[in-house]
């Protein structure tokens, strides 16, 4: 048995017990679909925003920078805008381990929707950063839909930037920026689930943005934590406890390695490849 088997183990045989998987996520499970996420060193978002001028790299998703000058996120939101990617081994495990009834909910810190398009079903996910899938008025809350907001951004005559057909304000969709409160959503759904938390995977995260960072933290001693990340952090480097388990591997050779041991391999290949 590997390293990686022996660790996946545990995991494998309380899936197979009946025990439920809730996920916890963040950029690095997107990555494989070639969406860059925000903090690793070079590759990261925030150390590629030079050609934005920010008076500093999370400016671009700040509700006060973005009142004053929302070009850069509109610049960024051309590159990240739903559509282009496609989900990836990991998005395609979650919609597995749901089929066969072994999911309870995925808190995700992704605006990306991957989960949605995997397959996974709305009441599943909580996107506890918001998404791109609606859009309103920062001023006067009048929504506009999808098509329009794309419309203006395409639109020279407006830098493309999208404005309220009502009061002339900024439009933005309702992704959370800094200096913004999450969904209800996240906070009645966390409610209703933090005691039934039976496996926590918490994957691709740095852990460092509130109040999501604090869930893996809240957990009772009951429940299986697991990591998967490139790097060790938050409660899992600060808090460990003994019965955490840390996998510093890929996203990916997880979901190949896990699926693999749950004999959902030929599944996973198959979502993959239609
Ligand atoms: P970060 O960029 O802060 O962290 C991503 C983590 O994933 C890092 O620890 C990486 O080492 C790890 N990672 C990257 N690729 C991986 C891979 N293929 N396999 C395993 N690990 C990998 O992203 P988040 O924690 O999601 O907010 O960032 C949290 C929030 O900060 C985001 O939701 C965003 C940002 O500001 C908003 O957009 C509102």
């Amino acid at each position: 048995m590997s390293q990686l088997e022996k660790k996946l183990k545990p995991i494998v045989d309380a899936i197979n017990k009946g025990k439920k998987v809730t996920f916890f996520n963040g950029a690095g499970i997107s990555t494989g679909a070639g969406i860059p996420d925000f903090r690793s060193p070079e590759t990261g978002l925030y150390a590629n925003l030079a050609k934005l001028n920010l008076p500093f790299a999370e400016a671009v998703f700040d509700i006060d920078f973005f009142e004053d000058n929302p070009k850069p996120f509109y610049t960024l939101a051309e590159e990240l805008y739903p559509g282009k990617y496609a989900p990836t081994k990991f998005h395609y495990l979650i919609k597995l381990l749901q089929d066969q009834d072994s999911l309870l909910r995925v808190y995700t810190q992704n605006i990306d929707t991957l989960e949605r398009l995997a397959g996974v079903e709305d009441d599943y996910i909580v996107e506890a950063h918001g998404s791109f899938a609606r859009n309103h008025c920062i001023k006067c809350h009048r929504e506009m839909d999808n098509e329009t907001l794309k419309k203006h951004m395409h639109d020279e005559t407006k830098d493309g930037i999208p404005t309220c057909e009502t009061c002339q304000g900024y439009v933005k969709p309702d992704i959370v920026f800094f200096g913004e409160g999450l969904p209800g959503r996240f906070f009645q759904q966390w409610d209703e689930d933090c005691d039934d938390v039976e496996i926590a995977l918490v994957a691709g995260t740095s852990l460092t943005v509130y109040p999501f960072a604090s869930l893996p933290a809240s957990l009772g001693k009951k429940s299986l934590r697991v990591l998967i990340n490139k790097e060790k952090v938050g409660d899992f480097s600060d808090n460990y406890r003994k019965s955490d388990i840390v996998i510093l591997e890929d996203c990916e050779l997880f979901a190949e390695q896990l699926s693999s041991m749950l004999g959902l391999r030929d599944e996973l290949e198959a979502l993959v490849e239609q």
